[in-house]
């Protein structure tokens, strides 16, 4: 079967492959906001500016750069010192993911560049990792549905809800491995 090129709305990134991901390989956005390439308009993606963005938007797109550059440097962190085997792909990707996330957030800001590093400290032991983990995808679920709730921007809400269902599914990871709901 010939491979079909798709196209996440919420990110604008291109995927090459037979069926639609369950998931943007980038940003991690459901298969829904994943379309063909071929179908693409210009309303979708970044590059288009949000009219009238609002003082308060443009305050909660800051936070949420801000959110997202933190929790990517943490993933990083935590990608290098875990000793699990999986554990440690896990956090390589979630910072990548999170760097995606970052990215977009600096493409609505319209910034020039934004620096992602890996952090300094983060806990060893993997079960630390892990709670951290927890705590802060709870925290971007928390601002991120407030954000949703207060962009008066359609575009903007739909990408905050886009995130927000991200963050859930990270939630779920250290779930899944141990850290109380
Ligand atoms: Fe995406
Ligand atoms: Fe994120």
């Amino acid at each position: 079967m010939a491979v079909k090129i798709w196209r996440c709305i919420i990110c604008g990134d291109s995927y090459v492959g037979e069926d639609k991901p369950s998931h943007c390989p980038f940003c991690g956005a459901h298969a829904k906001n994943m379309i063909l390439a071929k179908n693409w308009t210009p309303k979708e993606g970044l590059d288009i500016p949000i009219k009238n963005l609002t003082e308060k938007s443009k305050k909660n797109v800051e936070a949420a750069l801000q959110l997202e550059i933190s929790n990517s440097a943490f993933y990083f962190c935590s990608a290098e010192k875990c000793k699990d085997v999986e554990g440690k792909a896990m956090f390589k990707v979630l910072g990548k993911v999170e760097a995606e996330h970052a990215s977009m957030w600096k493409k609505i800001l319209q910034l020039s560049s934004i620096n992602i590093a890996k952090a300094d400290t983060c806990p060893v032991e993997y079960i630390d990792e892990l709670q951290e983990s927890h705590d802060r995808e709870s925290n971007a679920i928390k601002h991120y549905a407030q954000f949703r709730d207060e962009a008066v921007e359609p575009r903007l809400k739909q990408l905050f809800q886009a995130i927000v269902e991200v963050e859930t599914d990270h939630l779920g990871l250290s779930e899944e491995r141990g850290i109380k709901k």
